[in-house]
């Protein structure tokens, strides 16, 4: 095996942020295997397009003899899978993509690193690793005085997407069992920061609030959702890759919870102070709309486990990493320019004129 790790989906918002890292902090060759879906950006790697410790190749997961032949070819060390659709609103009007990439896909990726890793020398054996980046979301909802989710937590998923990445959780737990294929699997809180997709409720509402355009917030906006700055997701994940005990999961969030009113306003507060409108508050364009299907109330991570077993704590506090944020899209309107045309411009349209707004 070589000083090299095969990350698949680095290039959307989270992968890309880990792999920009991995290169930058010069932790050894990135293979990044990615389909390029609406999520999957170029522009996001810019930064490391020349660099020879980073790797691009354009391929699916579920893609056996491409996956089989990039395998051979670099001999890495260790697979970390970002790869899947990570929209929950798309697979309430779509499942069938979650399916298909999220569930087929990554049963198709872990065959093919199941024949790689079988055929490795003993020494090599024991070193591989096989990350799977998962979600708080298979855990389902809390109340409000429930405990945060632990790693012993029942899965309870409610949406296609939370059931199809609990079905590929259960899958990497299979091949752990069966197989003894080394796998870590992580469950992590929302994450926010550069190269968020600008979907999600955070870059959405900066990209709306700065082109005067209706904030849209789902019901009342009591749900709480507890956030994670990209780069302590990254980091988290970097220890675990290293240190993290075999055939164990690992939850990672910042004990940042806030309900999505709370993270509207204060966006709307910091827009205020650096880049103030002619007139009144960006808090004057918050719309209530119809709410998401099955929305989950609550989502709270205790990351005591990793905090404790890998010494792993958040860099950021939710009041650093949301200024950052704010002030990152600030200086990079060419990089949301450049993707709310085409294919997301007809997902705005459709999603929220069935909310009873007008957003594209
Ligand atoms: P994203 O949608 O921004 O990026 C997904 C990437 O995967 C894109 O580059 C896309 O092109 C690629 N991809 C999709 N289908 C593929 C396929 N079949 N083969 C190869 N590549 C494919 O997602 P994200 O927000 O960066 O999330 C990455 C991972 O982290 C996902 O597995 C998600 O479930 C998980 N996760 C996300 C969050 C969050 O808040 N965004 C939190 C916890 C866990
Ligand atoms: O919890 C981890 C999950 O976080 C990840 O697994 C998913 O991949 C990721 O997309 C994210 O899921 P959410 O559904 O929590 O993220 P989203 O940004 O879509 O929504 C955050 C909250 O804001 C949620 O309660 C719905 C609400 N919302 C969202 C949008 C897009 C609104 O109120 N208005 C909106 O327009």
């Amino acid at each position: 095996m070589k000083n090299c790790i095969v990350v698949t989906g680095g290039a959307g918002f989270i992968g890309s942020n880990f792999v920009n890292e991995w290169v930058k902090h010069g932790l050894g060759k990135v293979i990044n295997l990615d389909k390029l879906t609406y999520a999957g950006n170029l522009e996001n790697l810019a930064e490391i397009q020349h660099n020879p410790d980073h790797v691009f190749v354009h391929a699916d997961i579920g893609d056996r003899e491409a996956v089989q032949k990039l395998l051979a070819a670099h001999q890495p060390r260790a697979v970390v899978n970002f790869a899947a659709e990570s929209h929950v609103d798309r697979s309430i009007h779509g499942p069938g993509e979650f399916i298909e990439t999220n569930v087929v896909g990554t049963f198709h990726l872990l065959e093919e690193v199941r024949a790689y890793w079988g055929a490795l020398g003993a020494t090599d054996k024991t070193q591989f690793r096989f990350l799977h980046v998962s979600t708080d979301e298979v855990y389902g909802s809390l109340s409000a005085t429930d405990p945060a989710f632990k790693e012993t937590n029942a899965y309870e998923p409610n949406s296609p997407y939370s059931a199809s990445k609990a079905a590929s959780d259960h899958l990497v737990r299979a091949y752990h069992h069966t197989y003894g294929l080394p796998t870590l699997t992580t469950n992590c809180s929302n994450n926010y920061g550069p190269y968020h997709f600008p979907e999600k409720l955070i870059p959405l509402v900066i990209h709306n609030a700065l082109q005067g355009k209706p904030l849209p917030i789902y019901g009342n906006g009591s749900n709480v959702r507890d956030w994670l700055y990209v780069t302590d997701h990254c980091s988290a994940i970097r220890r675990v890759l290293e240190d993290g005990t075999v055939g164990e999961t690992y939850n990672i969030g910042g004990w940042n919870e806030k309900t999505n009113l709370d993270v509207v306003h204060t966006l709307c507060d910091i827009l205020d102070q650096e880049q103030p409108k002619a007139q009144g508050s960006y808090r004057d364009q918050i719309t209530f709309v119809v709410d998401r299907p099955g929305h989950d109330q609550r989502y709270a991570i205790d990351a005591t486990k990793i905090e404790r077993e890998l010494g792993w704590k958040p860099a950021e506090t939710f009041e650093t990493g949301i200024h950052k944020t704010v002030k990152w899209y600030l200086a990079h309107p060419q990089w949301v320019n450049n993707i709310t045309s085409g294919e997301y411009k007809n997902w705005v349209s459709q999603n929220y004129k069935e909310r009873g707004e007008e957003l594209a």
